[in-house]
């Protein structure tokens, strides 16, 4: 059992190698993400991401991502960590402390103090921060087609959120490992797959 957390901006392919993680963690893992781990959470998603929600203020989204974790603790993280699985979440927490917090502003305090009631304090064993530079990621999501509220960002708040990541990183040694997320989608798997290791979270089975 354990609850590893993949973590990055747009474009930094986390999703990616989150499945390629799970497909050779085999049935010992749960592939989850936030937000819209769930149904409920589905529905807040498009709430949180609809480009005319314009209107929203910094503290209605903070919240709306943490009722959708609330939701995802309970619904699905728990459970699962129960049945002994490996739960792999792309974004967790530590996203809305980067964006809410560094990147809109809002007091990291205030936040932490909510994600005590949303998650009762579930942490991740692991998190894993998939690092790219920015224009990099931004060039990937431009290509993808289609910006949804928070891709549409300006360039600060991403440089804002980036540096929190760092910062967040830094101050947690043990639990987070950064992945230089730049070239091939093999080259980035292997980096992935030595970290889980080196942290004793290797693939019991299953792996290709
Ligand atoms: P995704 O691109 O990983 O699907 O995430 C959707 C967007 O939501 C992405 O721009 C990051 C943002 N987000 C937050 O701002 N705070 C949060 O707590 C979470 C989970 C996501």
């Amino acid at each position: 059992m354990a609850f590893i957390t993949f973590e990055g901006m747009e474009g930094c392919g986390k999703s990616t190698q989150a499945k390629l993680l799970a497909r050779a963690l085999g049935s010992d893992a749960v592939l989850t993400q936030e937000p819209g781990g769930t149904a409920i959470g589905r529905a807040i998603r498009q709430l949180l991401l609809d480009p005319a929600n314009r209107a929203m203020s910094a503290e209605a989204e903070v919240l709306l991502f943490f009722a959708d974790r609330a939701q995802h603790v309970a619904e699905v993280i728990r459970p699962a960590l129960a049945a002994g699985k490996i739960v792999i979440s792309t974004r967790y927490v530590d996203t809305s402390l980067a964006y809410q917090g560094y990147g809109r502003g809002l007091d990291l305090d205030r936040i932490r103090s909510v994600a005590v009631l949303a998650t009762g304090g579930l942490r991740p064993d692991l998190t894993l921060f998939f690092d790219l530079p920015l224009e990099v990621g931004l060039a990937r999501v431009v290509r993808r087609g289609g910006r949804d509220r928070l891709e549409s960002e300006v360039r600060e708040f991403h440089e804002r959120v980036r540096n929190g990541y760092l910062e967040l990183a830094a101050a947690e040694p043990d639990r987070w490992i950064r992945i230089d997320a730049s070239g091939s989608e093999a080259d980035v798997e292997a980096r992935t797959r030595a970290a889980v290791e080196a942290r004793g979270l290797a693939p019991s089975h299953g792996v290709r």
